[in-house]
C-alpha cells in the first residue's frame, strides 16, 4: 500500500503504524490523527502538573515533558505524539532571555543590527533536555504510534525576537523588516544555523517526523516571504533530507504563499482551516497533506462535529491524509469533544 515512487522513506527507515504511513505518502482507507497543541491546558492532568510548576521547568524537565507528551496518548488513540516543548525553547542557546506569561516574552527585544550581531554562537548541543524527553517518550510509546519534533520557522522566531511578544500587528517586526534589512538577514542566518542542529538533534533522539511552524506566515506579501522565509525553509529542509525523519511544513494564513510553500523539499504540507484541502492537493501536487478542521468545530454541538469533520476528510481523499486540526487546539476545548472527533475520523473509511 505504500506509495514507493513519490515521497517513500528512505530505504531502511521502518515506516510503522499509520500516521507515519500518511506521511510518507500512502494514500490508505483510514485518515490518522493528531492535534496540535493536543498536550496543553484544555486537559486536567495537565493543569493538574502545571498548578505545581511553570511551564519553562515543565519544559526543562524531561520527565515531566515526556509525562506531559504522554498524557494525551493515554486518554485519546491518537496516531502521533508531539514533543512538548516549545518553538521558543531553544532559543535561549543564542543568550536570549524569554519567559511565558503564558505567550513568549522576549525581556529584550532586538530592536537593532548590534543586538543581533551580539548574539552568541551556540557552544554547547542546543536545548538537550528535548531530546532526553523525546527517548524517554520513545520508550513509552506503542510501536503504532509516531513521534514527533519539532521547532519554529525563523521568519515566525524573528517575529516574537523583534517584536518582543505576540501581538497583533508586529509593527516593529514589519518596520525592522523593511527599515534593516541586512541586520534581518543576518537573524535569520543565525536562527537557521541553531534550527538545523536542533532538529537533527530531534530526529538522532527518536523523533521519526519533524514539523516546522510559521505560525505569522501570514503577514508577509509574496516577494518578502520569497526573500526572508523561502531560502532559509529551504536550507533547514534539505539539511534533514535522508535522515528518516518524515518534514512537516505547516505555515498559517499562508494560503496566498502557497506557490513558494509549493516549492519547499517536504513530505507533509500542513493547512490551515482557511484553505480548501481540494485547493491544497491542486497547491503540493503529490506531498501528504495535514489539516484543517476549524478549532471551533469542537464548541459544536455532537452532529455539527461529525459533519463538519467528514467535509474535511472528503476533502482530503485523492492522495495521502493526516487530519489535524487547523491550528492548535484551545485551552477551554472540553475534551469529550476531541475524543468524538478521533472516533469519527477512525470510523471514516476513506475508500467507500
Ligand atoms: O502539544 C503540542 O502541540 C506541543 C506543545 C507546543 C507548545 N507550543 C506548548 C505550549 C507546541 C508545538 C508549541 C508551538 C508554539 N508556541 C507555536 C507554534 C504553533 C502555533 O500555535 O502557531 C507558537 C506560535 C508558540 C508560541 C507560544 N507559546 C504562544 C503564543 C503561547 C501562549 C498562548 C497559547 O496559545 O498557549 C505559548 C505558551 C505555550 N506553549 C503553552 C503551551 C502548552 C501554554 C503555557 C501554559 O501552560 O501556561
Amino acid at each position: 500500500m505504500l506509495n514507493v515512487s513519490e515521497g517513500a522513506a528512505p530505504s531502511g527507515v521502518p515506516v510503522t503504524g499509520p500516521f507515519l504511513r500518511a506521511a510518507w505518502g500512502e494514500d490508505g482507507p483510514r485518515a490518522p490523527i493528531w492535534i496540535m497543541r493536543q498536550a496543553g491546558r484544555y486537559l486536567p492532568e495537565y493543569r493538574a502538573l502545571k498548578a505545581r510548576s511553570n511551564f519553562l521547568e515543565m519544559v526543562r524537565t524531561p520527565e515531566l515533558a515526556a509525562e506531559i507528551t504522554l498524557q494525551p496518548i493515554r486518554r485519546f488513540p491518537l496516531d502521533a505524539a508531539i514533543i512538548f516543548s516549545d518553538i521558543m525553547t531553544p532559543l535561549e542557546a543564542l543568550g536570549v532571555d524569554i519567559a511565558f506569561t503564558p505567550g513568549p516574552h522576549v525581556a529584550e527585544p532586538l530592536r537593532s543590527a548590534a543586538q543581533i550581531e551580539a548574539l552568541r554562537a551556540p557552544e554547547a548541543e542546543i536545548a538537550p533536555y528535548v531530546g532526553e524527553a523525546l527517548r524517554l517518550v520513545r520508550a513509552e510509546l506503542p510501536a503504532q504510534t509516531g513521534l514527533i519534533g519539532f521547532a519554529g520557522a525563523p521568519l515566525t522566531l524573528a517575529a516574537y525576537l523583534i517584536e518582543g511578544s505576540g501581538s497583533k500587528e508586529y509593527e516593529h517586526f514589519r518596520a525592522f523588516l523593511r527599515a534593516q534589512p541586512a541586520a534581518l538577514h543576518v537573524l535569520l542566518e543565525k536562527l537557521t544555523t541553531v534550527t538545523i542542529a536542533y532538529l537533527k538533534m530531534q530526529i538522532g533522539a527518536g523523533a521519526q517526523a519533524v514539523q516546522l511552524f510559521d505560525s505569522w506566515a501570514g503577514l508577509h506579501d509574496l516577494p518578502t516571504y520569497r526573500t526572508f522565509g523561502i531560502p532559509y525553509y529551504k536550507r533547514i529542509l534539505e539539511a534533514l533530507d535522508g535522515l528518516g525523519a518524515a518534514r512537516i511544513f505547516f505555515a498559517l494564513g499562508a494560503s496566498h504563499l502557497s506557490a513558494a510553500i509549493a516549492e519547499l523539499p517536504c513530505e507533509v504540507v500542513g493547512v490551515d482551516w482557511r484553505t480548501d484541502l481540494h485547493v491544497a492537493r491542486a497547491a503540493f501536487g503529490p506531498r501528504a497533506l495535514q489539516g484543517n478542521l476549524d478549532t471551533a468545530v469542537l464548541y459544536a454541538d455532537a452532529p455539527a462535529l461529525e459533519r463538519e469533520a467528514h467535509n474535511v476528510l472528503e476533502a482530503g481523499r485523492g492522495g495521502a491524509h493526516i487530519f489535524n486540526l487547523g491550528h492548535g487546539i484551545w485551552p477551554d476545548v472540553s475534551p469529550d469533544a476531541v475524543a468524538r472527533l478521533i472516533d469519527a475520523v477512525h470510523a471514516y473509511d476513506r475508500t467507500a
